[in-house]
Order: structure tokens, then sequence, then C-alpha cells
């Protein structure tokens, strides 16, 4: 797709933070930097407003936990429109890390990842958000 330049204002101690933050984040141009800026704020935007996306739900819990392995299944077929695949690892002998793949509309996702982190014995849980990428091109 053609690039469009344009010129953007702003004061000079918001730019110098900026480059500071380039530096750190290693990128070579600032232009990337805000079309990276630009991608992550539209993401945050389908995710708040309903949109389809796609995510990944990461938890570690503890399988000798009280029927905790039963509950975390049932849920997830309770949600299995949502759940394109899981990936389950025996980390040790007491803990499992889990990777739920999902993709549909971001409410339902969020009720997922509520309703797997809040159920006891499950000592962390992340939910992911990111995009189908349809709406960045
Ligand atoms: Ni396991």
């Amino acid at each position: 797709m053609p690039k469009i330049r344009f010129t953007v204002s702003l004061e000079k101690s918001l730019l110098d933070r900026f480059d500071e933050h380039l530096q750190l984040q290693k990128y070579q141009t600032r232009s990337e930097a805000i079309r990276d800026l630009i991608r992550e704020n539209l993401v945050m935007e389908e995710w708040s407003g309903n949109q389809e996306v796609v995510g990944s739900i990461t938890m570690v819990y503890n399988h000798h936990e009280r029927e905790l392995s039963q509950k975390l299944l049932e849920t997830q077929h309770d949600y299995n429109e949502l759940i394109i695949s899981t990936q389950h690892i025996h980390i040790d002998h007491d803990n499992c890390l889990e990777v739920i793949i999902v993709r549909g509309h971001s409410r339902a996702i969020h009720d997922l990842f509520t309703l797997i982190k809040s159920t006891p014995g499950v000592k962390q849980c992340e939910l992911t958000r990111s995009t189908t990428g349809i709406a960045l091109e």
C-alpha cells in the first residue's frame, strides 16, 4: 500500500522523550515507531469496542488442586466456540502451563479470561490482546 507523508508538530520535550523511547525500543525510524503506536491503539479500540479479535490466555496452576483440572476443562467446553487451540505443558511434578488461543468477540473472550483467572487454584493468568490484522492493512 502506498505511504503518505504528513507533518506532526509537538513540544520539543515530548519529541525528546519519544526519541529516547525509540532508542530503548530499537526502532530504526520515527515513522516505524508511530506506525506501531497507531496499530496498538487500533487494536485496543477493537478490544474495547467488542470487535472480532484474536488473543491468548496463559495460565499456571497446580493440577493436584482438588477438582481444578476438571473445572478448567468444563469452562473451556462452555466456551468452545471461542477456542481455536489449547496447549498444555507439564512444567514440573505439580505445575501446569496452559495456553489457550482464542478468536471471537472481545467481550466473550474477556468473560472467559476472568472466569479462568478467578478460578480458585489458578496461580497466574494473563490475557494477550491481539488482532485478526484485517483492520490494520
Ligand atoms: Ni500438566
